[in-house]
């Protein structure tokens, strides 16, 4: 193989993913309240439970509360640039609506931020990533309750105001559109998915864009320095023929994307939705104010890119595979992962693109990784660790096709690996279904010693970090 002609721009920031629920743990301490991710052991899979269940592996994580030092220092020694996570606002404001905030819970970050910026790694803050505080979900039903627009805009005001020197680098909500497919789990909405009305769901989505929208006109009041994006689930859609009605059918389900960044980066309402919610018998109650505060626009957007789908308009060939929080129509042509999500490092090409066509906006890949089953093994000299070449394999591809849209035009600021330390997953919270360059020893049944271990893809993107991407095959 050739090594790669194309380049990465000087400054680009290379880096890793994670998300507070996924890896912190201490779901219950210093103060922090419960969010929804606590009562979802199983979660988009499975059932709600009252109470948080020993079985759901989120509790505990993989302990990055209390090691968190230690983390930071092997992103460090992978030179990573840029550092992805998101604070639990159940830690901040423990039932989402108190009055005042939880000191121990901004201390942590304060912590946790300066050991980012000790080896020189910018923070990159997601501010509400699956994560709502349970209260909000069961007392207001979560987004469908405009209260917690008011609710997100205190919370938001809080950690502008404490992080304003220690983080540049602000996502709004994780894969806004998901709220789509997982009312639950993205939007913190309580009633169940099967009996949730279009008009609850949209009028839900509304009162997000508005809550984005105002953190980005409060943060670039407070911090004129800030980048502040979206964040969107991106699935390119591809038509499975050639037949014009196929061709319908794919541009609809590519509207699941983009209305939502189009509202993010045009800040209104695209025409076509006038169309859905008429038809859809859907009416958006726009509150005296809204329409301004939208046209606050996102200085980037980001997004998680991991499947592509296809789409049809024919019933009988209209089969669901399997993907990130919903699936698509499989794609002939493609291989796919131990959990059936196709794998096409060229769709992240084609996304990229379709993204820059339309706003030329700068983008920032903020998560795309292989989740994989991994052997620990010992090497020659008895260390322990993951001959993990197929995640290697995945991310060079996935990074050939990035510098690809870069030599096409495309503004792409940076590039986060999902789960750049192994982590609980957020669609089935399993443990077995591995991310990291970074191994940590903690099964589905709760043992393993916490421990950490480097893979062989931790060296490997050592190097690429090292020489901004030259060495990709
Ligand atoms: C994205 C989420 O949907 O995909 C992450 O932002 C998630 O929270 C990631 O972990 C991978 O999905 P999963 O289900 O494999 O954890």
């Amino acid at each position: 193989m050739n090594k790669l002609e194309r380049k990465f721009p000087e400054g680009f920031l290379w880096g890793g993913a994670v998300a507070a629920n996924q890896c912190e743990g201490a779901y219950n301490e210093d103060g922090k309240g419960l969010s929804t991710q606590d009562v979802a052991p199983k979660g988009v899979v499975g059932p709600i439970t009252e109470e948080p269940t020993e079985d759901n592996m989120k509790l505990i994580g993989i302990d990055f509360y209390h090691r968190y030092k230690e983390d930071i220092k092997l992103f460090a020694e992978m030179g990573f640039k840029v550092f992805r996570t998101s604070i639990a606002w159940s830690r901040i404001y423990p039932n989402g609506d108190d009055a005042q905030p939880n000191e121990k819970g901004l201390q942590f970050y304060d912590d946790l931020f300066d050991e980012c910026l000790k080896y020189g790694i910018e923070p990159l803050v997601t501010i509400s990533h699956y994560e709502t505080p349970l209260a909000l979900s069961k007392n207001y039903d979560g987004w469908v309750n405009r209260k917690l627009v008011g609710f997100y805009e205190n919370y938001v005001r809080t950690i502008f105001n404490r992080y304003k020197d220690k983080v540049k680098y602000w996502l709004t909500f994780n894969e806004i559109n998901s709220v789509i497919h997982a009312p639950f789990l993205s939007g913190g909405i309580y009633t169940p998915k099967e009996k949730l009305s279009k008009q609850d769901l949209y009028q839900a989505i509304h009162h997000e864009f508005v809550a984005s929208a105002l953190a980005v006109k409060i943060g670039h009041e407070l911090m004129p320095k800030a980048k502040i994006g979206c964040m969107i689930l991106g699935t390119p859609t591809y038509p499975l023929t050639p037949n014009p009605d196929d061709i319908i059918a794919t541009m609809q389900m590519e509207r699941n994307i983009f209305f939502f960044s189009d509202v993010h980066a045009r800040g209104y309402y695209p025409n076509y939705m006038k169309r859905f919610f008429k038809e859809n018998d859907i009416q958006i109650k726009f509150e005296p104010g809204d329409e301004e505060i939208l046209k606050n626009t996102v200085d980037f957007i980001s997004f998680s890119y991991y499947v592509s789908i296809c789409e049809t308009a024919d019933t009988e060939k209209k089969v669901t595979g399997k993907g990130n929080l919903f699936g698509g129509v499989p794609n002939p042509y493609l291989k796919e992962s131990e959990w059936g999500w196709q794998i096409d490092p060229k769709g992240l090409r084609f996304i990229l693109n379709q993204f820059y066509d339309r706003y030329q906006k700068p983008l920032f890949i903020v998560e795309n990784g292989l989740g994989a089953v991994d052997e620990l093994i010992e090497d020659e000299k008895g260390n322990k660790t993951v001959n993990d070449d197929y995640r290697i394999k995945y991310l060079n591809d996935h990074l050939v096709q990035a510098a690809e849209a870069i030599e096409d035009g495309v503004e792409v600021m940076g590039y986060t690996t999902w789960g750049c330390i192994d982590l609980v997953s957020a669609s089935t919270a399993e443990l077995k279904k591995r991310y990291g360059f970074i191994y940590v020893d903690r099964n589905d049944d709760g043992t393993g010693t916490l421990e950490r271990y480097k893979k062989k893809s931790f060296y490997w993107y050592k190097n690429v970090i090292e020489t901004n991407g030259e060495n990709l095959e």
